[in-house]
């Protein structure tokens, strides 16, 4: 039986935020979180901000995250950030194979997985990232092409190794475009990747596993999208970079979990 579990609330702030701007931000979410108490909140800041952000999270219950990692834990990869830096960092989380890494920069599913191995190497949690382009979708591809992100980007985890990965199923043409996918349209995903976690890693290890919903997640949908069975919770860009509507998004999913109780 699968239940509801509370509110996972991921803020990737992306290519946003001096460290200035950093810090007016982390002081409005962290000064809410003791109102937030049923949410695991993880902020997404970039590379820049990371040691400031760390040192500002200290003693919160506010999580750190980083937004990308190379898979070689160190050497001559000039521009590159390795797992072990980003623990160093504070990180607890990394967000890997995001949609953007993989349209603009040509992540594939391989890279991907040598990324989530490079994350436990250095004791992170890696939230891996999947999702269908509008062709794809409209071709009914939706759920091919996620098994087969799932299927390469994880492949060779165990069961074991599983339980330290959060997903994120962000349909692409959701990102950025004010488009949200109806709460249904997700649920449908959600519960589609649950089977299939549920056929690679067991049916509790499924029931366990995270699985966020991302694209255009603003406080007027989040409470319709967490209450379905399936979703999890979520990884926000846009409506993470201001703290009132990032805060907002993460007291409605909290009232859908609290109905659910
Ligand atoms: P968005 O981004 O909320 O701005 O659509 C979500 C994401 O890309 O993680």
């Amino acid at each position: 039986m699968h239940h509801k579990k509370p509110p996972f609330i991921a803020g990737n702030w992306k290519m946003h935020m001096t460290i200035p701007e950093a810090r007016a931000l982390i002081s409005a979410v962290v000064k809410a979180s003791p109102g937030l108490s049923e949410a695991e909140i993880v902020l997404v800041p970039p590379f820049t901000a990371l040691a400031e952000a760390s040192r500002l999270l200290l003693d919160t219950p506010v999580q750190l995250g980083a937004q990308n990692l190379f898979y070689e834990d160190k050497g001559a990869f000039t521009g590159e950030v390795a797992g072990p830096m980003l623990a160093d960092a504070g990180c607890r989380y990394v967000v890997i194979g995001h949609s953007e890494r993989r349209q603009y920069f040509g992540e594939t599913d391989a890279l991907v997985n040598k990324k989530v191995f490079a994350a436990f190497r250095a004791g992170l949690k890696p939230i891996v990232c999947v999702g269908e382009t509008l062709e794809e979708r409209e071709a009914g591809r939706t759920i091919s092409r996620i098994e087969s992100q799932l299927r390469n980007g994880l492949a060779g985890i165990t069961a074991d190794r599983f339980a330290e990965v959060v997903l994120a199923y962000e349909p692409i043409w959701a990102i950025g475009t004010g488009k949200t996918a109806a709460a249904s349209q997700a649920e449908e995903v959600h519960a589609r990747i649950r089977e299939k976690l549920a056929e690679n890693y067991g049916k509790e290890a499924a029931s366990y596993a995270i699985i966020l919903y991302g694209g255009s997640v603003k406080p007027a949908n989040s409470y319709a999208l967490f209450r379905e069975k399936n979703i999890d919770g979520f990884l926000v860009g846009g409506a993470s970079l201001e703290a009132e509507s990032f805060i907002q998004i993460t007291k409605e999913a909290i009232k859908a979990y609290k109905e659910e109780q």
